[in-house]
């Protein structure tokens, strides 16, 4: 096979992309190791920045979103049962949306076909080649089959666990957390109008929400914590004790459609290409989930990404594939910055003394009080231009 972009990967990233190319008249392939209903079944993220929304818009795909997205005016910070409301749209004239990374996939896969975007499903071994040269190569296996792309980029869009941040040997810098979040998804109303992040002495608790029938919750847990340990009813407990009553009267309880652990971590890959190899989303790197930025980072490499790979294919233009990782990182860094501060001022550290916690209070009642305060983090969260 040949093409002009062979995109490693099905995840947002990788489809995002590749609907950008197609759009642009550009060929592109998708190449994903796992199947259709494992992608469509992961749940991931759900609150997305004007930067995701404003891409689907002009990539047309979000007949859907306009009708089930839930957008959201603000948030709400507790401390200690105290809230905090940050009011989102007064200070930046925008507003984020609540709507599924699930939906999102599933919107992207199903627009496939009238794109012209081709995905290759559980292809195994793949494997990168000749990244520095002007002809580098995808090869992988389909039902036991060896395949080869020939292609002039390969976009390294694999996640975490992917092969393609290897292949760039680039640096890595990471932090990982003494704590992870348990979820819990279930078909209950949600507690609030808007996502609650409360900061608690026995732990962090984040109330969020899916639909105005389904929600998502989270409790901070210790990294040696197993999800047989939560009951349904020892999680709603612990949830509504750490949301604090105001926001604990909201709270409708019900069984529980999913739960799981997940740690949290920041880690950020550098650069973000080598030769006609470009890393973009998790592949190049991670925050914790505190600020809801994973998929929104996602969103804005792919919009970087795109408009390079469009101005040199379409024009010759290698201004932005040269600029690439550098724009990239830029918003990165300062988005790790913002998700690694939500995290350290809402979570209770194991080796935090006294000092550390009353600093934590002393913040959050600056921000309480504080009309910049809070516009720092509506800026942050709503997130920041491109
Ligand atoms: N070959 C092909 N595909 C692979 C390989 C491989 N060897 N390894 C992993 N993949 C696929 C995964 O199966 C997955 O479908 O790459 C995809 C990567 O998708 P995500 O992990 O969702 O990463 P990304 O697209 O960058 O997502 C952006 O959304 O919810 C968040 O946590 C997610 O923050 C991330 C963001
Ligand atoms: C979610 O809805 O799953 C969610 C919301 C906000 C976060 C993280 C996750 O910061």
């Amino acid at each position: 096979m040949k093409t002009q972009v062979a995109i490693v990967g099905a995840g947002p990233a990788g489809l995002l992309l590749g609907h950008s190319l197609r759009q642009a008249g550009i060929a592109c392939i998708v190449v994903e190791r796992t199947s259709q209903v494992r992608v469509e079944s992961r749940i991931r993220a759900g609150i997305l920045e004007a930067t995701m929304t404003d891409l689907l818009a002009r990539l047309g795909l979000d007949a859907r979103l306009k009708v089930e997205g839930l957008p959201h005016d603000g948030l709400t910070l507790v401390n200690d049962g105290a809230v905090i409301p940050v009011d989102i749209v007064g200070s930046t004239g925008k507003h984020v949306t609540a709507y599924g990374q699930t939906e999102i996939t599933r919107d992207l896969i199903d627009a496939a076909p009238a794109a012209g975007l081709d995905i290759v499903w559980e292809a195994g071994d793949v494997a990168l080649h000749d990244v520095d040269s002007d002809h580098p190569s995808l090869t992988f296996t389909v039902d036991g089959v060896a395949q080869t792309i020939e292609c002039d980029v390969i976009a390294g869009c694999d996640g975490f666990h992917g092969p393609s941040r290897a292949a760039i040997g680039g640096t890595y810098c990471d932090r990982a957390y003494p704590f992870g979040w348990l979820g819990v998804l279930a078909d209950v109303a949600p507690c609030h109008h808007e996502v609650v992040y409360a900061s608690h002495d026995r732990g962090f608790a984040l109330a969020s929400m899916r639909s105005p029938t389904r929600s998502r919750y989270y409790v901070q847990v210790g990294n040696d914590e197993r999800v047989e340990d939560w009951s349904d009813d020892r999680f709603w407990d612990e949830l509504e004790t750490r949301l604090g009553p105001d926001i604990a009267r909201g709270v409708t309880r019900g069984p529980s459609i999913e739960k799981s652990i997940a740690p949290l971590r920041s880690f950020v890959s550098e650069p973000m290409r080598r030769g006609r190899l470009f890393l973009a989303g998790d592949a190049a790197h991670i925050v914790p989930p505190t600020g809801a930025k994973g998929l929104n980072l996602a969103a804005s490499d792919i919009v970087y990404l795109s408009e390079a790979l469009i101005g040199w294919f379409a024009r010759g233009d290698t201004a932005g594939v040269d600029g690439y990782s550098a724009r990239a990182l830029r918003r990165i860094w300062k988005t790790e910055r913002f998700s690694w501060y939500l995290t350290s001022l809402m979570h209770r550290f194991p080796d935090a003394g006294p000092f550390e916690r009353r600093m934590q209070h002393a913040e959050l009642d600056y921000i309480a009080t504080s009309a910049a305060a809070q516009a720092s983090i509506a800026e942050n969260y709503v997130g920041l231009p491109l």
